[in-house]
């Protein structure tokens, strides 16, 4: 064979193997996003938008937040760091975190929106044997290949040793990657370590570098309107 021959058969098959790796690629990812839709994800805060966000009569931080959140959102990708909103119960933060989500999805950004719970859900269930995806296929799909992910709750899940280490992973590969994350938590750095457990130190060193730090602090709405 000549040397044009060798070359020509060898590039082809080359191509041939990169289509392959493609397709498998966007199999898995349309099989992820399945299991996305399937699981609520992404759908269950439509309403809580920056119009709802009534910002008359808000405690100082909370309209702080506010505007760090709109800013956020008016900049996005032109962000140096992520959100994380720590406060007390209904104060705003899973509202202002899912304005920001709402914003970004109508520039057509991708966003994956997930209670803490949710996300941990989504990737037990690939612990099963008739999973088509794996654990590390499903937690890329949550770094890889979305434009910013949300994490509401943080702190909320039972820290067993895998749930810990599920965040830790999810954390760590954005980490690694410099990709933005919105987190929202009502717990104090110092508590969260703690619940966080054994990889609690990494996971909150790790947030304390990759976020701005948004207090919200007011009134609990959900009482507010329940006292009306
Ligand atoms: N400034 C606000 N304007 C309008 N609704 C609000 C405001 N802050 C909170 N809420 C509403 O109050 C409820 C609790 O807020 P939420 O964001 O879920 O609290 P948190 O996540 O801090 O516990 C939600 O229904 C939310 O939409
Ligand atoms: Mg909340």
């Amino acid at each position: 064979m000549n040397d044009e021959l060798t070359e020509y058969i060898r590039r082809s098959i080359a191509q041939n193997e990169k289509n392959v790796q493609e397709m498998l690629k966007k199999e898995k990812q349309s099989k992820a996003m399945k299991l996305l839709n399937k699981s609520g994800l992404g759908s269950r805060f439509a309403k809580r938008t920056f119009e709802t966000f009534d910002t008359a009569n808000l405690s100082p931080e909370a309209l702080n937040a506010y505007k760090i959140a709109y800013e956020f959102a008016t900049r996005f990708p032109n962000v140096e760091k992520g959100l994380l909103f720590t406060g007390p119960v209904g104060t705003g933060k899973t509202h202002l975190a899912a304005a920001i989500a709402n914003e970004l999805i109508s520039k057509l950004y991708s966003v994956i929106f997930g209670n803490v719970i949710d996300i941990l859900t989504l990737v037990k269930s690939t612990y099963r044997r008739d999973s088509e995806l794996t654990e590390a296929e499903m937690i890329r799909t949550f770094t890889d290949n979305v434009d910013i992910l949300v994490i509401d709750d943080l702190g909320k899940e039972n820290a067993t040793e895998n749930s810990t280490t599920v965040i830790y992973q999810i954390i760590n590969r954005l980490y690694e990657n410099e990709r933005p994350i919105i987190v929202t938590t009502n717990f104090s750095s110092a508590v969260l370590r703690k619940k966080l457990g054994e990889k609690g130190d990494a996971i909150v060193s790790r947030l304390a570098e990759m976020c701005e730090f948004v207090k919200v602090s007011g009134e609990d709405w959900r009482l507010k309107r329940w006292a009306q």
